[in-house]
C-alpha cells in the first residue's frame, strides 16, 4: 500500500459518508471504513509495508482520515436523528405538533369579569402606578398623617419619599385632578400592605376601585349599581346588604355582603367596602362639594377568585405553578 491508494480510500470514504441518506446507510459506511474489520484498521496494519520514505506521511495521512471521517458520521447521524423518521420523508399524514397554550391567571379572569359587568354601565377603565405619592396615597383621602387608619395600613416606603399604594383608591385622586365630572370610572389594580402572609393574606394583592361623581348622585345610586353587580357576577338569586363601617374618604361608609351559594351552602360573604365621597376629598381634587356627589366603592379581587374557584390559600396564586394555574 502506498499514499496514493490511501489517497484514494480517503476520497471514496468521504464520499460514501456524504451521500448516505438514512441512518441505516450512514452506519453501513461508518462499519465499511471504521468498523473492527474495517477498512481504515487494515490499512493502519499495512503501515509496515508502505515504502520508508511515505510512512511519516501515510501514518498522518491515515490518522486524519480516521477522525474526519468518524466527524463527518457523528454529524450526519445527529442531523438524522433529529428530523423525521420515517425514511427521512416529510410525512403529512403524522399529526401536528401543538404548542402548548396558557390559561388566564384566576385573577385575571376575576378582573376582566368585574371590568366587563361595569363596562356595561358606562364605567370606562382608569390606571394608576404602584408607586404612588403620599398625597394620593392618603392625604387627598382625607387621612393625615396623624389619622389612625394611616397606622393600619401603612405600607412600603421608598427612599424618594413614595410608597406602595395600600389601595386603588389614588386612582379616584388622579383622575378627579385631571378631569371634570361627571366620572365613572372602575381601576383595576395591584395593591401592597404591610401583612405577614398566611392562607388569605399577601403583602401584595389587587383590587378593582370603582368611582362615579357628577350631580345628584345618591346611595339609591349606589345601591342599584352594587346590586346589579351582584346579580350579574354571581347570579339573580344573590342576595346584597349593607352595613355600616368606616373610611375615611366616604360618609356614610359601608361594607357590603352579598348573600349567596358557595360550596353548597348559602351565607353571607363581605366582598366591598363602598361609600359616599367625602366632600372633604372633593374639596382636595378642586370639585366644588355643593354642586357634585359620588359614590366609591374597592373589592379585592383574590378574594373573589377564591371564594368562585374554591382556592383555600391565596399563596397559591402567586405561586406559578402550571399544574394549579392550567385547572382554570
Ligand atoms: N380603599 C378601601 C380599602 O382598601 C376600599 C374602599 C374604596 C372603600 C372606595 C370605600 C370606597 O379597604
Amino acid at each position: 500500500m502506498n499514499l496514493e491508494e490511501l489517497n484514494q480510500i480517503r476520497e471514496t470514504a468521504l464520499a460514501e459518508a456524504t451521500a448516505a441518506a438514512d441512518a441505516a446507510a450512514v452506519e453501513a459506511v461508518r462499519i465499511k471504513y471504521l468498523g473492527r474489520n474495517g477498512l481504515l484498521p487494515e490499512v493502519m496494519a499495512q503501515l509496515k509495508d508502505v515504502p520508508n520514505e511515505e510512512k511519516p506521511l501515510f501514518g498522518k495521512g491515515a490518522n486524519a482520515l480516521k477522525n474526519e471521517l468518524a466527524e463527518l458520521i457523528k454529524e450526519k447521524q445527529a442531523v438524522l436523528s433529529s428530523g423525521p423518521k420515517k425514511g427521512g420523508a416529510f410525512d403529512p399524514t403524522l399529526p401536528g405538533q401543538w404548542p402548548a397554550l396558557g390559561s388566564e391567571h384566576p385573577i385575571s379572569k376575576v378582573t376582566a369579569r368585574i371590568t366587563e359587568i361595569f363596562q356595561t354601565l358606562g364605567f370606562t377603565v382608569a390606571d394608576g402606578p404602584d408607586i404612588e405619592t403620599v398625597w394620593n396615597n392618603f392625604d387627598a383621602l382625607n387621612t393625615p398623617a396623624d389619622h389612625p387608619s394611616r397606622d393600619e395600613q401603612d405600607t412600603f416606603y421608598l427612599n424618594s419619599g413614595d410608597l406602595l399604594r395600600c389601595h386603588t383608591s389614588p386612582v379616584q385622586v388622579r383622575y378627579m385632578e385631571s378631569h371634570q365630572p361627571p366620572i365613572r370610572i372602575i381601576a383595576p389594580g395591584r395593591c401592597y400592605r404591610r401583612d405577614t402572609p398566611d392562607a388569605t393574606h399577601s403583602a401584595n394583592f389587587h383590587q378593582v376601585e370603582g368611582l362615579f361623581v357628577g350631580e345628584n348622585v345618591s346611595m339609591a345610586d349606589l345601591k342599584g349599581t352594587l346590586a346589579y353587580f351582584a346579580k350579574q357576577f354571581l347570579g339573580e338569586d344573590v342576595k346584597i346588604r349593607f352595613r355600616p363601617h368606616f373610611f375615611p374618604f366616604t360618609e356614610p361608609s359601608f361594607e357590603v355582603d352579598f348573600f349567596f351559594e358557595v360550596g353548597g351552602k348559602a351565607r353571607w360573604i363581605e366582598i366591598l367596602g363602598a361609600g359616599m365621597v367625602d366632600p372633604e376629598v372633593f374639596k382636595k381634587v378642586g370639585y366644588d362639594p355643593d354642586k357634585v356627589t359620588g359614590f366609591a366603592f374597592g373589592m379585592g379581587i383574590e378574594r373573589l377568585a377564591m371564594i368562585m374557584y374554591g382556592i383555600k390559600d391565596i399563596r397559591m396564586l402567586y405561586e406559578n405553578d402550571v399544574r394549579f394555574l392550567s385547572q382554570f
